[in-house]
């Protein structure tokens, strides 16, 4: 069967994420978690103390960077690894969730994530989520979705899965974090976070995991007809 690239992109916790590893694995596809990457080059920026405003320090930190996915047969997921040290964890922190948007503006960092997510892209198969994937990283994609979700069920659902790991947490901080990346992404100057004029949007708002994933398979399954 022939393979395509499909791109999910959307606001921040709108189950982009969730939808994507049940298509993978139902497709027998690889997911690629775009946010991951730039979630790890800002931990890097942080530890390092780097100064992201300026090009010269960003473009000489980026040298030293090297990111990977590896697969994990205990989580059965790919994680992320920066310079050789799984991150998948740590990069979920809200100290990095409170940088992640305003390094994700830094035209060096876009070049660098980008140019390695297209050559991921290169045998097919492939699902990317992210939030120029389908507008900048894949814009032939054969598949093009683009999810949302109500403001209020976004916060809910990222609280709970913070204070899973964090019981300090308040629902304010989730929310404020939320308004600031989605603010930030959508309005920055280079490739922002818009629907691709060929995407199909996804609004999960009042239905379940189960159903989302079925009105995903019914989209690959037309798509794939029309190949
Ligand atoms: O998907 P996520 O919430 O893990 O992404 C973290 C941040 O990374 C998000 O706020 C904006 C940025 N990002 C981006 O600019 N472009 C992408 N393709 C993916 C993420």
């Amino acid at each position: 069967m022939k393979k395509i690239i499909i791109t999910i992109d959307g606001w921040s916790s709108c189950g982009k994420s969730t939808l994507a590893k049940q298509l993978a694995a139902k497709l027998n596809y690889v997911y690629i978690d775009s946010g991951a990457m730039y979630r790890a080059i800002t931990l890097y920026f942080l530890r390092n103390h780097i100064d992201w405003t300026s090009h010269e320090a960003t473009a000489r930190a980026l040298e030293d960077i090297y990111l990977e996915f590896k697969f994990n047969e205990k989580s059965g997921q790919s994680e992320m690894h920066l310079n050789g040290e799984n991150v998948e964890y740590v990069i979920r922190d809200l100290v990095v969730a409170e940088k992640v948007s305003e390094v994700a503006t830094v035209k060096e960092v876009r070049n660098f994530a980008v140019t390695q997510q297209q050559k991921m892209g290169g045998s097919k198969g492939i699902i990317m989520d992210g939030r120029d994937i389908g507008t900048v990283v894949f814009p032939d994609a054969e598949l093009k979705i683009f999810m949302t979700a109500d403001n209020a069920v976004r916060v809910k659902r990222r609280f709970k899965e913070l204070y899973e790991k964090n019981p300090n947490i308040t629902i304010e901080e989730v929310k404020t974090n939320l308004e600031m990346r989605d603010y930030i992404d959508s309005h920055r100057e280079i490739s922002p976070l818009k629907k691709a004029d060929d995407a199909v949007v996804l609004d999960n708002s009042t239905i379940n995991m189960e159903k989302q994933l079925n009105i995903a398979l019914d989209l690959v399954n037309a798509k794939m007809k029309q190949e």
